[in-house]
């Protein structure tokens, strides 16, 4: 079975085609950060008509490359949410549409349960259950999973999520967007151990998290008399260090109280590099194992949208409604059910 995959919730789009039994036949990605990057942040309005200018192109591009036609599809998936309401919506137009025209199922997806299930389609997929650990831009969770559709949350943060926080205290450092990865790259040239940064709630009952302060204790280093420049380096690297402890510590709990050994990173931050060499030390001490989806999917992608549609729809799973373009833009992924 053949399915497409449209990523439209931010500002990546990205579409892929998926096969259940010949796995990814292609999957192809446009970021918008070049449009973006004058104005510090993602513009909304500027990300859905990038989307609109861009999909069927991209749709195209990606069917040549896997040598698919549309008659051979089997059905489309297409993030329904969370993220941007407008963005959504051009994808999930787009693919209601597509679908309708070639008489073939329109899946709506949960963008997490994309980015949770991409470890799936690495060399070496873990195989359920596990913990996983979700740091995106817009979320820091930890879930327990015990199959596709069954997420039980454990704990998420209160306020800023991990990327979140990498993208605001980029920016208060004077860094360009987007933030996360030139802050890590920063702190790759400096050295751990200057700034007495906070960890917030490492010690606290629970697994739930608490970011905002940290970019605060950021911005009174920086905004202190005898702030000097050259040291912007070693603020980043202890901050990353602040993030990266909090994460540990708190996916290591999590793996204890649910009594299991597996742990799964996904989202953007899944990306850093420190944080996986933290992760894989305290994992390896205790005789656990982490799984991270291949480098290229850990961002935004249309490939972990296809695969997660595959499963549900081979698992049987078919719309519940007529066609319509409805979104979620705020949509808890403990909600799901199974497929
Ligand atoms: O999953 P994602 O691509 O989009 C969302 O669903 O949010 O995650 C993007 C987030 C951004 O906040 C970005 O700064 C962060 O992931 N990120 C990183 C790194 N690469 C991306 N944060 C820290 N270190 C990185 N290497
Ligand atoms: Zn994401």
């Amino acid at each position: 079975m053949k399915v497409l995959g449209i990523e439209t919730s931010c500002d990546e789009t990205g579409v892929a085609i998926y096969d259940t039994t010949q796995g990814l036949l292609g999957h192809t990605l446009h970021s918008q950060v070049d449009l973006h990057a004058a104005y510090g942040g993602v513009v909304p309005e500027l990300a859905s008509r990038d989307h609109i200018r861009l999909l069927p192109a991209l749709v195209r591009q990606t069917l040549e490359s896997a040598r698919c036609s549309l008659a051979e599809l089997d059905a489309v998936a297409y993030t329904a949410g969370p993220g941007l309401a407008g963005a959504l919506l051009v994808g999930a137009g787009y693919a209601e549409s597509l679908g309708l025209a070639l008489r073939v199922p329109a899946l709506p997806i949960h963008h997490l349960e994309g980015h949770l299930l991409s470890p799936l389609l690495s060399r070496d997929p873990p195989e359920f259950p596990f913990v996983a650990l979700l740091v995106s831009g817009g979320h820091t969770q930890l879930m327990e999973v015990t199959g596709v559709g069954a997420y039980r949350l454990l704990g998420e943060t209160l306020d800023d999520a991990a990327g979140e926080a990498f993208d605001k205290t980029a920016k208060l450092m004077g860094l360009g967007y987007p933030g996360g990865p030139q802050l890590a790259a920063l702190a790759a040239a400096g050295r751990v151990g200057r700034f007495a940064l906070p960890r917030p709630m490492m010690r606290a009952a629970g697994l739930d998290f608490s970011f905002s302060g940290l970019k605060t204790a950021v911005l009174n280093v920086v905004s202190a008399p005898g702030w000097d420049a050259a040291d912007a380096a070693d603020l980043a690297a202890d901050f990353q260090e602040a993030v990266v402890d909090v994460l540990c510590a708190k996916a290591m709990r999590a793996l204890e109280l649910c009594g299991l050994s597996r742990l799964v990173v996904a989202g953007g931050v899944g990306a850093n590099l420190r944080l996986r060499v933290r992760l894989d030390a305290s994992a390896r001490r205790k005789g656990r194992q982490v799984y991270y989806p291949e480098p290229e999917l850990c961002t935004d992608n249309g490939a972990m949208i296809a695969f997660a549609g595959a499963l549900r729809f081979a698992a049987g799973e078919r719309p519940h409604a007529a066609p319509a373009v409805r979104v979620r833009p705020r949509w808890p992924l403990a909600e799901l059910q199974r497929p």
